[in-house]
This record gives C-alpha cells, sequence and structure tokens, in this order.
C-alpha cells in the first residue's frame, strides 16, 4: 500500500554474541521452583486443549515445571482419567521436540475430576480430593486455579473456590493459593468493579492473575528491554522525534464459533480494553525505576490515566468502525459477519475499529496514536511502528525534488518477530539518488535456546507467583474509563448503522479507514 514500503532493500543486522550477557539456553529458569497442583477449571474446553497443555507438555519438555506438580483437570463434563490423557494426548501430538515416553510422564501427574458449578458441596468434594492428592504426592498444599470457563462463570468458581476452603493462604493445609482470569475483564466498568469485588471476597490482589496473552509473546516483552536496555533510542522517543505511532493487529480469522461471546463484546472490548491498549502502553511509558512488576504497572497506569478522553462531537475523525462483508480470503469465499453461525442477520457488532489516541502528557503531546485491530482482513499482521519525522530540512531538494523519507522503526510480532528500522542511503552510481532501505533484526536470529509460547509463559510466571505480565486492576479500570463513553456513544446513539462501515472479508477494512491505513501498513 505504502509505495515508499515497497521500494526498501533490506540489509540484515549481523547478530554476533558481543557481550557475555547472557542468551539463549541461559536464558532458561533457573531458581528451584516451587512444587504446587495446577487446577484448570473448565477442562473439557477449547482453551484447555488447544493452548494450556500444550503449553505445560512444552515446559515439561524444557524442564520448565515443579517437580512434583500435578494438573488436575476439572469441568462439568463425564470423562474418566483416562478419557481425558486420551484427549490432552492428541492435543500434544504436533509438539516438537518429543521422545517415545515422555508424554507417558508428564501424563502420570494429569489428573480429571467432575465437578458441578453450580454446588457448593462438589466443591467441598474437589477440596477433599485436592489435599489427598497433596499428601500423596506433596505439592505443598500450593494451588494455582485456572478459570478456563466464560467470563460469566468467574464470580461463581471464585466464590465456590473460596467457600471450599481453597483460597485462604497458609491454613487448613493450603500453602499459597492463585486464580488465574482471562480477559474480558467485565463488559463495562461497573461489570468490572463487580467481578473485582467478588474476587476480593475470597483473593487477595497478589493471589489474583489477569491475563493478556499479548503481553507474553516475546516481541511485546522485548519492547521493555528495546527501549530501555539501549541508551540510543530513548532521547528521541518523544514528540520532538516522532511523526505517530501505528499499532495494528489485523486477523484473517472470523469470528468463529464465538458467536455468542463475539455479539455482546465486539472488537472494541474483544481487542482494544485490553491488547491494544497494552502495547500502547509499552511503547508510551516512561522508565519505571526498576523492572519489578508493580513498577512496570504503576508506570502503564500513568499512561492510561493520560490518554485524552474520546471527543465524541469528533466521533468520525476519531474512530472508524466496519463490519465484514463477504468476500475471499486466500482465494476462498467466506461468508459476511452477519451470515455467521449464531449471529443476528441485523447485528451492528463492530468486527474492526482504527482509533486515534492522543496521550496527553510532556513526553506524547500531539503526537497520534493510530490503533487498528479487525477480522477477515487481507493477511494477519501484528505490529507497532515508531514513525519519525522528516528530517528539519533537506540539503537534497534542489537536487531531488523531492522530500526525504522519513525514518521508521517497527516491531514485528506477527508473522515476523522482528524488529527493523529504515533510513535512508545514497544510491551507488554518478547522480545523487537516495534510496530507502532497511536494518533488520529477526528476533529468533542468532538464538538456539528454546522459546516460550506465551500460554507457556503465563503459566510459568503463575507458578512463580510473577505479576510482570499481568493486569493490575486500576489499569483494567483505567482502560474501561477510557473506552466506557466510547461504546456509549457507538452502542446507543440513534445513527448506530450510519457508523458502522462495511468491508469486504479479504480487504483492509472499510474505504474510510483506508488513508489511516497506509499510515501503519
Ligand atoms: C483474543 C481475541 O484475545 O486474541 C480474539 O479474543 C483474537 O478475537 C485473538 O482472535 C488474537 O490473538 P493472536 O495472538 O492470534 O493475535
Amino acid at each position: 500500500m505504502n509505495e515508499t514500503r515497497l521500494e526498501t532493500k533490506k540489509f540484515s543486522a549481523v547478530v554476533e554474541e558481543v557481550s557475555s550477557q547472557p542468551t539463549a539456553g541461559k536464558c532458561l529458569i533457573t531458581e528451584p521452583l516451587t512444587s504446587c497442583t495446577l487446577i484448570i477449571v473448565g477442562a473439557s474446553g477449547d482453551l484447555t486443549a488447544r493452548k494450556l497443555i500444550p503449553a505445560l507438555f512444552e515446559l515439561f519438555l524444557n524442564n520448565s515445571l515443579p517437580n512434583p506438580f500435578n494438573i488436575v483437570g476439572c469441568s462439568r463434563t463425564d470423562l474418566s482419567g483416562d478419557d481425558f490423557r486420551k484427549k490432552m494426548k492428541y492435543a500434544c501430538e504436533h509438539i516438537p521436540g518429543q521422545s517415545p515416553g515422555d508424554w507417558q510422564k508428564f501424563a502420570e501427574n494429569l489428573y480429571y475430576r467432575k465437578v458441578d458449578y453450580e454446588s457448593p458441596r462438589s466443591f467441598s468434594e474437589l477440596a477433599i480430593y485436592l489435599r489427598a492428592l497433596n499428601s500423596e504426592k506433596n505439592t505443598g498444599g500450593n494451588w494455582i486455579f485456572y478459570l478456563a470457563v466464560p467470563p460469566s462463570l468467574y464470580p461463581k468458581l471464585s466464590r465456590m473456590i473460596g467457600q471450599a476452603g481453597l483460597s485462604r493462604e497458609g491454613r487448613e493445609g493450603n500453602g499459597w493459593s492463585r486464580i488465574v482470569v482471562e480477559k474480558p475483564f467485565g463488559s463495562d466498568l461497573d461489570s468490572a468493579l463487580e467481578l473485582d469485588r467478588i474476587l476480593h471476597t475470597d483473593f487477595h490482589e497478589h493471589q489474583i492473575f489477569r491475563i493478556d496473552h499479548y503481553l507474553a509473546k516475546e516481541t511485546v516483552q522485548n519492547i521493555l528491554m528495546f527501549r530501555f536496555a539501549n541508551a540510543i533510542f530513548e532521547p528521541i522517543w518523544n514528540r520532538s522525534f516522532i511523526d505517530y505511532i501505528g499499532i495494528i493487529a489485523a486477523e484473517q480469522l472470523g469470528v468463529e464459533h464465538r458467536a455468542g461471546y463475539y455479539e455482546q463484546a465486539g472488537v472494541l472490548r474483544d481487542m482494544f480494553q485490553n491488547h491494544m491498549k497494552q502495547l500502547l502502553a509499552l511503547i508510551a511509558l516512561e522508565p519505571p525505576a526498576s523492572f519489578e512488576a508493580d513498577r512496570v504497572r504503576d508506570e502503564k497506569i500513568k499512561v492510561f490515566r493520560a490518554m485524552k478522553p474520546f471527543d465524541v462531537g469528533k466521533f468520525d475523525e476519531e474512530l472508524v468502525l466496519g463490519q465484514y462483508g463477504p468476500g475471499k480470503i486466500d482465494g476462498h469465499h467466506v461468508s459476511g459477519y452477519r451470515e455467521e453461525p449464531g449471529i443476528a442477520p441485523d447485528s451492528l457488532v463492530p468486527t474492526f475499529a482504527m482509533m486515534r489516541i492522543f496521550v496527553d502528557n510532556w513526553r506524547w503531546k500531539g503526537v497520534p496514536f493510530y490503533l487498528v485491530s479487525g477480522k477477515r482482513l487481507a493477511r494477519k499482521v501484528t505490529k507497532l511502528v515508531v514513525q519519525f519525522k522528516e528530517v528539519p530540512h533537506s540539503l537534497f531538494q534542489n537536487v531531488l525534488g523531492k522530500h526525504i523519507i522519513a525514518n521508521r522503526l517497527t516491531f514485528g510480532v506477527y508473522p515476523e518477530e522482528e524488529i527493523t528500522l529504515t533510513f535512508q542511503t545514497k544510491s551507488p552510481g554518478a547522480r545523487v539518488c537516495l534510496r530507502t532501505v532497511t536494518m533488520d533484526f529477526t528476533y529468533k536470529q542468532g538464538f538456539e535456546g528454546p522459546a516460550l509460547e506465551a500460554y507457556a509463559k503465563v503459566l510459568l510466571d503463575c507458578i512463580l507467583g510473577d505479576h510482570m505480565l499481568f493486569w493490575r486492576q486500576d489499569g483494567v479500570e483505567q482502560s474501561w474509563s477510557f473506552l466506557s463513553p466510547i461504546l456509549e456513544e457507538c452502542e446507543t446513539c440513534g445513527n448506530r448503522g450510519e457508523r458502522l462501515h462495511p468491508y469486504a472479508s479479504g480487504s483492509w477494512g472499510p474505504k474510510r479507514a483506508e488513508k489511516w491505513m497506509q499510515l501503519i501498513l
């Protein structure tokens, strides 16, 4: 889309180990991990088979699980332990690097227990079962409850766990106890506050782990390292040198089988309240005093607080909403959103949004942050673009007769995990010609150690009790406070339909967003 990008030639950064700092295998966990039992509530569901058990098996293969360590799958489905293990084995067959016998060994610590989500008695029985297992395997009475269930069940299940005596730390045979929930945390500010109130009935803040899997992506974690472990970028990381920031999370996938959830959420709740805001915060935050979870999260909160409230009067300048219609993805016909199973034929739920945000503080005043996310777009691309300003004066103006393309730094998250920097060089030859070249660093270049998939990383951090990659409640609230007026305006205004711009599946979104899209792609 952007011609200047197409002209760009590539130069690879040569990655050499130029320092004695740890790389590759040396970056694995070295401290002993505390034994515990991970209880997955909702274990017969999709998330457990697709993400959680494969991630745990991956950790096992990398010797990154505590020993002893138990995994107890719980759900309402009637399954035997063998059925559960068989299902999970199938889900892990694709994982590379396993030798015969590895699964068997891993599965020795995999259990299944049917529970009734409506019955406190069922949870009391679960507590007895867990304590018996703990006596047999001695995992220190340490529990992690991972709620792999629809968010509407979080309040009820958290209470059941608490009432069964499993949330109190250091009492009744418990060591520590943690609860893990995944976004969305409520569907607006009020429901987020209510969810938090209920979670806190039985758990303290330090026991609650609110997952945002974007934070666990390696290249996303790397943003802080890049910014604060290099001295040369920070002095130019501000409004004097940066023209705008672009953050895009484009997907080819449609709503899939999640109609019930998505019809309530739409793209703003699904992607903007959480993932997009976290990406913005990492680019925008001030240097924390130290790399500690609360210091980093303090700085994120300051960014959220500084976000300029959405100007409802300028709706069309600040926000473009869209919904995918039928079209072609990779040459195959795909249905429009309204024809997807479970979606209302007159649904006004947005599947695409582009938002312009300003962070009103000393560093960022006046610099637009363009955030885009959408389903059924041309390609899956996730990246952050830092667009620098043009040179203040072009001394080549009289020779070249055109402006000089400004530098751009890109953090690629998907499909390439990379960092690229574009700059101008002289083209070889007698005439004065400039060309844009890129210096690119592929994240895995020169690294041979194992890399952890996002869920493996968050599970490991739950075991370690490290909150760095998790939302803190004040952040959740700030994020909803910003989004609520926007949602209200989008969902209650009379011309809601007119504000929803259709786009063909396989395109780059609504025509109306094209000009902004070109800034980022
Ligand atoms: C999830 C959203 O949180 O993130 C999904 O609920 C979306 O709708 C997904 O598809 C995207 O994640 P990723 O890691 O594939 O970019």
